[in-house]
Order: C-alpha cells, then sequence, then structure tokens
C-alpha cells in the first residue's frame, strides 16, 4: 500500500500518454474525481500541507477543530475569515472549469472535492453530481447544532468585527493580521456571528473539522453510486491524499476496476500507480483541459469552450 492507500502489484511505472488517457475518458462510462487544494492552488489559493505553512504561529489544521473553536472563537473565526476572503476574492480556473464541463457532457461522472472555497460551484459545476465532503466555507451553521445553516453566505466580511480578515493589502507589504508579531485583534464573543434560530448559539463556518464525521446523507449517495456498478477511471487531482475517509476513495474506486490518473506536481503522489495507472505531472488548471479535450472540446484561457468536440 502507499499513502493513497491504492494498492500496488507491480513496481513498473504509470502511464503518461495524453493520447492514451483521451481515448479512455472518451470510452469510459462509470468515471470518478477526487479533488484537493492542489485543483485550487492556480486561483491562489493557498493548499494544506507544504507553501501554505503556518498562519499566525498556528498549524492551520490546529485551528481546524471543535475544541480550538470552543476555547478560541475569535481566532478561528478570523482565520476563516481570511480564508473566507481569499476564496471569494479568488476565481475558478481552467481546471475547474474542464471538471464542471466534463460532469455535463458525461452521464456517470461525479467528483468528489476536499476544497471548501467555493470554486467548483462558481464555474458551474452540476450540483448534484459535487460532492463537498468537507463542506463550504460560504456555509455558516450553528455550532450548537440546532439545525440551522445559512448557505452561501456571500457577505465579506460576515460581520464588521471580522473586518480585519477581509482587508486587501498591496501585494508587497503583509496584512496586519497575517503578522504574529502584531497582537491579534481582541473580538468579543458577543460582536461574532449568533445563531438567529436558536439565539444562543454561536454560527461557525459550515465545514467538517477535524475530529468530525463527513456527512451521513453525502457518504451514503456517494457509497451507493459506486456499488452500483463496476468504475472505469478514477481521476485523483491536487490532493496529497492524506485526509480519511476522503482519500480511501481512490481504493474503493481500484476495488471497483477503476484505472487510476494522478495529476499532481509532486513525483510522490504518484507512488503506487501501476502500469495500468496514469500519472501527469504538473498544474491541475493546465493538464485537466487537454486531457478532457475530446469530450468537452478546446478551452480557452478563460475557462470557455472555444472548439466543441
Ligand atoms: P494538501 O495541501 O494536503 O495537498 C495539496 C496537493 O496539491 C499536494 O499533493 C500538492 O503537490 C498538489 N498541488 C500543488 N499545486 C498543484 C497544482 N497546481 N495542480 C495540481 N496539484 C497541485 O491538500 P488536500 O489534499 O486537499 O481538510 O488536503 C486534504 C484536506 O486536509 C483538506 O480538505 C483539509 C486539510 O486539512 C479539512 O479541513 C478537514
Amino acid at each position: 500500500m502507499n499513502y493513497f492507500g491504492i494498492s500496488t502489484t507491480s513496481a513498473m511505472a504509470p502511464r503518461n500518454s495524453i493520447a492514451e488517457f483521451q481515448e479512455l475518458v472518451r470510452s469510459s462510462n462509470r468515471m470518478m474525481a477526487l479533488c484537493g487544494a492542489g485543483l485550487s492552488a492556480a486561483s491562489g489559493l493557498p493548499t494544506f500541507r507544504g507553501a501554505g505553512g503556518l498562519w499566525r504561529n498556528h498549524e492551520p489544521t490546529d485551528l481546524a477543530t471543535p475544541e480550538a473553536f470552543a476555547a478560541d472563537p475569535s481566532l478561528v473565526w478570523l482565520f476563516y475569515a481570511w480564508r473566507r476572503h481569499m476564496a471569494l476574492k479568488a476565481k475558478p480556473n481552467r481546471g475547474h472549469f474542464a471538471l464542471a464541463e466534463l460532469a455535463k457532457r458525461k452521464e456517470n461522472f461525479i467528483c468528489l472535492t476536499q476544497n471548501v472555497d467555493g470554486l467548483s460551484p462558481r464555474a458551474g459545476h452540476p450540483e448534484s453530481k459535487l460532492y463537498l465532503l468537507h463542506g463550504s466555507i460560504l456555509d455558516n451553521k450553528c455550532f450548537n447544532q440546532c439545525g440551522y445553516i445559512d448557505r452561501n453566505n456571500l457577505s465579506d466580511p460576515i460581520c464588521p468585527a471580522l473586518a480585519p480578515a477581509a482587508e486587501d493589502y498591496p501585494p508587497d507589504q503583509t496584512l496586519p493580521l497575517l503578522d504574529p508579531n502584531i497582537p491579534a485583534p481582541q473580538i468579543q464573543v458577543e460582536d461574532l456571528p449568533h445563531c438567529p434560530r436558536c439565539k444562543t448559539g454561536l454560527l461557525r463556518p459550515g465545514v467538517v473539522w477535524f475530529n468530525e464525521p463527513l456527512d451521513e446523507n453525502m457518504i451514503m449517495q456517494v457509497e451507493n453510486w459506486i456499488w452500483q456498478g463496476p468504475v472505469d477511471l478514477m481521476i485523483v487531482v491536487g490532493t496529497a491524499a492524506a485526509v480519511y475517509p476522503a482519500a480511501a476513495y481512490t481504493r474503493k474506486a481500484q476495488r471497483r476496476g477503476a484505472i487510476v490518473a494522478v495529476i499532481n506536481p509532486d513525483p510522490d503522489s504518484a507512488s503506487g500507480l501501476g502500469p495500468k495507472d496514469f500519472f501527469f505531472q504538473g498544474d491541475a488548471a493546465e493538464i485537466l483541459p487537454l486531457l478532457f479535450e475530446p469530450v468537452i472540446g478546446k478551452m480557452d484561457e478563460s475557462g470557455k469552450i472555444c472548439v466543441e468536440p
């Protein structure tokens, strides 16, 4: 097993022929994709592991827990308000558009994404074929679990107290919030967003945190789809595949017969792929439109289809 959870039977290198992959995607019936932060890298959003680094001396993953929110809701809200601002400023890239177009043109293609940035929905990815495994940073829900959820809230900042996280600074200057030498703004809990339904709980970002389960209903739908028939192709885009249960879908698709194709600049992400699989090393925004061209047509720089297949 490699760190994808893919079982390997051969040490031979995966394929990298674009023509062979294009033929496979054209002829495939049931296809799945698993996407991660690398899909949004070309939109200017930092990934979790690696380049992104610390946020004010905090590991981002340490802030993404219900325990962190309970201990310091102001700090966790500042972190998410900053990420919301970045996500709202970013634009979907050609990788998001290519996957959305594939979903429109291939009936049996479902896309699972770990990204909470809202860029796949904004690229027009059909909602019924897109599973937001880790939720959406644009949703807010009650921390007291009264059931209230506010979907696709585009206000930025989300409340006046969080304005320091939604400021734009020139590229050669650091946003004061991001400088750990400058004390973080002290926001009173009463100035954070509160649940309008139960009026007792705080609102929290509508994302899945560490130590929290994924949405049960969503998991059931994905599992049902997987067990409805063999899977021809599993496309793994821009993920370190380090977070479970998301990462396990590659192995599940493989058990249903899928050929796996990995798109990632990191050569380590190909470890464990067999000779029938594919590895395309590089930026998803550049590679995906080319890989899907026989099905979606030619895509221009803005992500629009300019020549039909
Ligand atoms: P990671 O930051 O762990 O991994 C990003 C992956 O994207 C790495 O394998 C990079 O090599 C690759 N990458 C970087 N630039 C790329 C590009 N231009 N094109 C394609 N790939 C590129 O992010 P995820 O795997 O998405 O969970 O992380 C999974 C989960 O861990 C996140 O959803 C989040 C995080 O903690 C929660 O918040 C629950």
